[in-house]
């Protein structure tokens, strides 16, 4: 097939993961007879640097012809005052109308070193976060004067309906648990939220179970008990907070991609990582997470199934092999961004004889 994918890599460790994960994609497409376009542009502080605009028009003119978009991480120090490279990023989803946010979470047993939880906590867990990513505090109205700010939550009936039948929908095929997590002890964006998960889930999905959560107490759960979990859907802000923490469970957040979904079939990928800048330029970031988005970009949004399986096959080869970064190899034994690249290519290569 043919497909256009927008790449993004951004600022700090971006390019450096972004290398390694368009590597993969040359590679997927060659052994599987596919003609990707990587077509690259400008975003987030490097954009800002380059002409004042975090998410300037060719870019998003780009991300908006693609097929997909695969993104590295903006953000970093210089960029501390408006316009912010954040400010690109949320206006990108929004353009592109990505509601649904799909963060998986597995353990992977290779990884329990890397882990602070204890192995046995963490075992066999794969779990699914979906944050809603258009809406929330994030996009609520702002305001500030000296002395005084404001950001407010709104959420209407209708974002609160879709986010809830994708996480519906997903739950499903996966083990039919459907957690919707709210703070509707004290907030009305929350009530609204547990009425109408309530609704969809009843009128629509009769062989999903749904359990509700306050985030506090999910927060506890994630790490008490992380197997109870199989999907989660939550608002924009804690599904923000839940994936960072729930991405120990992992070992390392280097390892977490993330799928923003809308209504058809494009999306944006990325890490859930950031731009770390304390590591950047220095070749030793993980590049695994931004390689398992491109792997969700060829599930989701170009439906290569089987590609998408080569992939996350070569990353757990390479992880098996114990080709680890820092973040998570064991004293003295790690490998540089590159030979991780390397580690999944050739695990990709040999698939192929
Ligand atoms: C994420 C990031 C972003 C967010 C930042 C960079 C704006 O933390 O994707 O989780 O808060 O959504
Ligand atoms: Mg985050």
């Amino acid at each position: 097939m043919k497909a256009l994918i927008a790449v993004l890599p951004g600022d700090g460790i971006g390019p450096e993961v972004m290398a390694e994960a368009r590597r993969v994609l040359t590679a997927v497409g060659a052994r599987f007879g596919h003609a990707f376009e990587l077509r690259e542009a400008k975003f987030g502080g490097c954009a800002i640097d380059a002409g004042g605009v975090p998410l300037p028009d060719d870019t998003l003119a780009l991300c908006r012809e693609a097929d997909a978009v695969l993104l590295g991480a903006v953000g970093g120090p210089k960029w501390e005052r408006a316009p912010r490279p954040e400010e690109g990023l949320l206006a990108l989803r929004k353009d592109l109308g990505v509601y649904a946010n799909l963060r998986p979470v597995v353990a992977h047993q290779r990884l329990a070193h890397a882990s602070t939880l204890r192995p046995e906590v963490i075992a066999g867990v794969d779990l699914l976060i979906v944050r809603e990513l258009t809406g929330g505090l994030y996009f609520g109205k702002k305001e500030s004067a000296a002395g005084y700010a404001v950001d407010t939550c709104t959420y209407t009936e209708h974002e609160v309906e879709r986010l809830v039948r994708a996480g519906a929908r997903l739950a499903k095929r996966r083990r039919k648990r459907l957690c919707s997590v709210d703070k509707a002890n004290v907030l009305e964006t929350s009530r609204l939220w547990r009425r109408v998960a309530e609704r969809v889930v009843r009128d629509e999905f009769p062989s999903v179970q749904l359990s509700h959560q306050l985030v506090d107490s999910c927060a506890m759960q994630l790490v008490r008990d992380p197997r109870q979990f199989d999907v989660i859907v939550t608002e924009n802000m804690f599904g923000d907070i839940l994936s960072d923490e729930a991405a120990m469970i992992a070992g390392s957040i280097g390892m977490l991609p993330s799928a923003s979904l809308g209504d058809g079939k494009r999306g944006l990928y990325e890490p859930i990582h950031g731009s770390a800048p304390d590591i950047a330029g220095k070749g030793v970031a993980n590049p695994l997470g931004t390689i398992l988005a491109a792997a969700m970009l060829l599930r989701l949004s170009l439906g290569l199934q089987e590609e998408a399986e080569a992939v996350e096959g070569a990353v757990s080869a390479a992880v098996e092999r114990g080709v680890l970064t820092a973040d998570l190899a064991k004293n003295g034994s790690a490998a540089s961004t590159r030979e991780v690249g390397i580690a999944v290519l050739d695990a990709l290569n040999a698939k192929g004889d």
